[in-house]
């Protein structure tokens, strides 16, 4: 019986969930720091600090890491990457994702999401709902490309990078580790120096 534990009992939690039990995952429940949280449909069964002993009392569990902060969800990663965790690639069934690509461990791919021919997506990566990645871009780790955004082909994006909704960036731009891109911001330069970034024409806000 496939078995996963989440890690991150917010709504993102709850969507993964969702494609989780698409991926054939029949038993599913929840790590979470905070103590306040519950959920309806599921089980909150302890903290971070309870990986290590669930995975040793049973190593066919799976787990996922369903933070959306980018900088949080890779430091809980890398406390847990040298052991022999299993971090699936959850893909939800209506995404269209060519034969190609290449998706890093703890990537998920949400709803009606696209990524299109040669396309690396690294580790622990975010391709939310109805997002578009085109040919041949490369994103590095921890990258989140939020619900509705658009990227054009040959894009290489930076680790922990995140566009925020309905965002589009052009073909053939570099934008490098760190960047926040605003919301419904389009990008049509290269941003190397990170930082977050908004507006038409393109400025840095910090
Ligand atoms: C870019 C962002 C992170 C900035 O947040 P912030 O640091 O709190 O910035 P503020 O709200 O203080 O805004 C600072 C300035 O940037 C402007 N600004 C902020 N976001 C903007 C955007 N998306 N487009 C244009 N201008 C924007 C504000 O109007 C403000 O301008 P001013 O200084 O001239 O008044 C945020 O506005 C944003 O776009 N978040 C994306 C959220 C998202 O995609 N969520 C989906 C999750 S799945």
């Amino acid at each position: 019986m496939k078995e996963l534990i989440i890690i991150g009992a917010g709504g993102h939690g709850k969507v993964v969930a969702d494609i989780a039990k698409k991926n054939g995952y029949k038993i599913i429940s929840f790590l979470d720091d905070s103590v306040q949280k519950q959920l309806e449909s599921y089980s909150i069964v302890g903290t971070t600090d309870d990986i290590d002993m669930i995975h040793k009392k049973d190593n066919e569990v799976d787990f996922f890491i369903a933070i959306g902060n980018n900088v949080v969800r890779e430091q809980v990663f890398k406390k847990f990457q040298e052991k022999e965790i299993t971090f699936p690639v959850l893909i939800h069934p209506s995404a269209i994702v060519d034969e190609t690509v290449k998706i890093g461990r703890g990537t998920v791919v949400m709803a009606n999401a696209v990524i299109n021919v040669g396309t690396t997506i690294g580790k622990n990566c975010i391709i939310n709902t109805g997002s578009t990645v085109d040919h041949d871009c490369i994103l590095e780790d921890y990258v989140h490309v939020s619900p509705g955004v658009h990227v054009a082909g040959t894009v290489h994006l930076g680790k922990r990078t995140w566009l925020g909704i309905g965002s589009s960036i052009i073909n053939n731009i570099n934008i490098c580790d760190d960047v926040i891109v605003g919301a419904g911001t389009t990008v049509i330069n290269h941003i190397d120096s990170s930082g977050k970034y908004v507006g038409m024409p393109l400025r840095r806000i910090n």
